[in-house]
């Protein structure tokens, strides 16, 4: 069942989305070296809560951290540790907020210092496809669209897409119908609609698309062990297309030229 969104709903969506996109910018002033991924997550509950918003993540299924802490070779749903970041990492930082009973849901995955050429370019291959998957989010196309275009995209770049985790609808839940693949063909898979809200998240690999997941059943890496890195907007289909909800405006404040 996929439940379309009243515009009242839609503005607490909004409200969410710029919460957790603050949130991600304020993220942003801790991605560097010496830093710890514990570290980030702290500050991240402390500015969700100081914010009136929930840390939807926390506690998820039992998931230990309000911020998802992918580094280089892992893919999704790394948790928050004493890992110290290193000049040359990358790390995705996914994060949910739920503000009024709706969830906003957003991750960027930022450089640590300089990084190597392998890293830079499968980051941005990853941001650009998730521009090119939200382009075919309009009334009347299909989830397939979104799908294919951002496969056909990250593989044209000699890159892979992770098959075992997709995107998905959001709501009052942080995970709602219609699931949202990275992959598949054209014209296949639900309508898109008005006032559908959905999270469009690629998860691309430098090598091969396997995964593993951990012993403590969350963290999934890549088999290869090779980079993977992870975008994620929320939105929303307003008068026919797609209105982005999250914003990465507060990550390129603070970045300025180093983002990527
Ligand atoms: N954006 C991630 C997802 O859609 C958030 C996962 S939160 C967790 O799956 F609690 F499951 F870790
Ligand atoms: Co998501």
């Amino acid at each position: 069942m996929i439940y379309l969104k009243t515009p009242e709903e839609i503005e607490k969506m909004r409200a969410a989305c710029t919460l957790v996109s603050h949130t991600l910018g304020e993220i942003a002033k801790w991605v560097t070296p010496g830093v710890t991924t514990n570290k980030i997550d702290a500050v991240a509950r402390e500015f969700i809560a100081d914010n009136g918003g929930r840390a939807a993540c926390l506690g998820y299924g039992g998931f230990p951290g309000a911020v998802c802490c992918e580094v280089n070779e892992i893919v999704v749903h790394g948790f928050p540790s004493n890992y110290t970041l290193r000049e040359g990492d990358i790390i995705g930082t996914d994060v949910v907020v739920e503000l009024d009973g709706f969830n906003g849901d957003m991750c960027y995955t930022f450089p640590v210092g300089e990084i190597d050429d392998e890293k830079y370019n499968l980051c941005r291959t990853t941001k650009e496809s998730l521009a090119i998957g939200i382009e075919q989010c309009r009334e009347g196309k299909r989830i397939g669209d979104i799908a294919n275009a951002i496969q056909t995209y990250c593989e044209r770049r000699g890159y892979s897409v992770v098959r075992e985790m997709c995107g998905h609808g959001i709501g009052k839940k942080m995970h709602e119908s219609p699931e949202v693949p990275n992959f598949g063909r054209r014209g296949t898979g639900p309508i898109i609609r008005n006032g559908m809200c959905i999270a469009i998240e690629p998860m691309i690999n430098a090598g091969s698309k396997n995964i593993v997941i951990e012993r403590d059943g969350w963290t999934c890496r890549t088999r290869d062990r090779k980079p993977s890195a992870h975008y994620e907007h929320t939105v929303a289909v307003v008068d026919g297309k797609a209105e982005i909800l999250t914003s990465f405006e507060p990550i390129y404040q603070v970045l300025q030229e180093r983002f990527i």
